[in-house]
């Protein structure tokens, strides 16, 4: 069965589904945007603009890829439309119920051929191979948030993917200027099951009072040369996507104590103070600045 990728579809179109769409029509390939609401596509779709102007601003994206960018990049509402593509990426709401629902959707309506990636953060890759009905074409693709600017992307293959459908990935990843890094199907990949417990260890040393958060984020920036310290890193990539990596392990792991949910976390996002996107979280925002 082929395996080439020119033509891709992404499934939810939020920071990360928009980020990916980007860095797709940039690399040159036809990509089409799925949102199941023209509200939410629309946004989406401007963040994509906007994010284009502002590498071209910043001189670090040229005139002719923004309008190459622009002219692959089409949009729908329908998932029916995503029939014809050689990868569907999907990057909606980290509820395994949603996902494992699209995957069997798309598994109904897809080519033979096409592969399917899902960019959770968590979950098992094999479940929602399993609900697609073509367990030897699912992987993981899992991209780092600001999706435009990070350089790696986890690729993750379970025991059911198949060989060149691993390959074809990976070299698909290297094709929208990422660096893959290969990972088994365990929770968190590589980075996440490092970086979330770490980010959750921060939240219990502010819970306990045994540091500043400003002082928190300064040993971890100047001791360790992080480019954010872990409370500005939690607010950037928003608390109720923590809160939901770490519940989710914690449902599937309950004695395992690196999973534990910190009270302050739960207490935060119950608020509604989520970070970034709610102009405040631990620190206050104004767009992606910190005030
Ligand atoms: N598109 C275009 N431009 C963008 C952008 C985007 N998506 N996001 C930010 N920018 C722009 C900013 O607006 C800013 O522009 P300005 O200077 O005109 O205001 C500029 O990029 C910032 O660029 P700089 O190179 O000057 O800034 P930094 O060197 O501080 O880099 C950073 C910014 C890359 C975000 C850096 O701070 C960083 O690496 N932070 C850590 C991010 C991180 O750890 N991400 C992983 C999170 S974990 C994850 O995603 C997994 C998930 O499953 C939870």
């Amino acid at each position: 069965m082929g395996t080439e990728i020119r033509k891709v579809g992404v499934v939810g179109l939020g920071l990360m589904g928009s980020g990916i769409a980007q860095i797709c029509a940039m690399a040159g390939l036809d990509v089409i945007a799925v949102e199941k609401e023209q509200a939410f596509l629309d946004k989406g779709l401007g963040r994509i603009k906007g994010s284009l102007a502002k590498l071209v601003e910043k001189g670090k994206l040229s005139q002719a890829t923004q309008e190459l960018a622009l002219a692959k990049l089409t949009s729908s509402t329908k998932v029916a439309d995503l029939a014809d593509c050689d990868l569907v990426i999907e990057a909606i709401v980290e509820d395994l119920g949603a996902k494992s629902a699209l995957l069997k959707e798309l598994g109904g309506l897809c080519k033979p051929a096409t592969i399917f990636g899902s960019n959770t953060s968590s979950f098992p890759i094999a479940a929602m191979g399993e609900a697609s009905g073509r367990p030897a074409r699912m992987v993981g693709l899992h991209f780092f948030n600001p999706v435009q600017l990070m350089a790696l992307v986890e690729v993750v293959r379970t025991e059911q993917t198949a060989a060149d459908v691993f390959e074809a990935v990976k070299g698909f990843a290297k094709a929208v200027g990422k660096q893959p890094v290969m990972a088994k199907d365990t929770p968190g990949f590589v980075v996440n099951r490092l970086l979330v417990p770490y980010l959750g260890e921060a939240i219990r040393m502010l819970e306990r009072g045994d540091a500043s958060k400003e002082d928190i984020d300064a040993g971890m920036q100047l001791g360790c040369g992080h480019p954010m310290g872990p409370i500005t890193l939690l607010d950037y990539v928003e608390l109720d996507t923590t809160l939901s990596i770490l519940q989710g392990w914690a449902d599937r792991f309950p004695n395992d104590p690196t999973f534990k949910v910190p009270q302050l976390l739960r207490d935060m996002v119950a608020k509604g103070h989520l970070g970034r996107k709610s102009g405040r979280g631990f620190y206050e925002w104004e767009g992606d600045k910190k005030k």
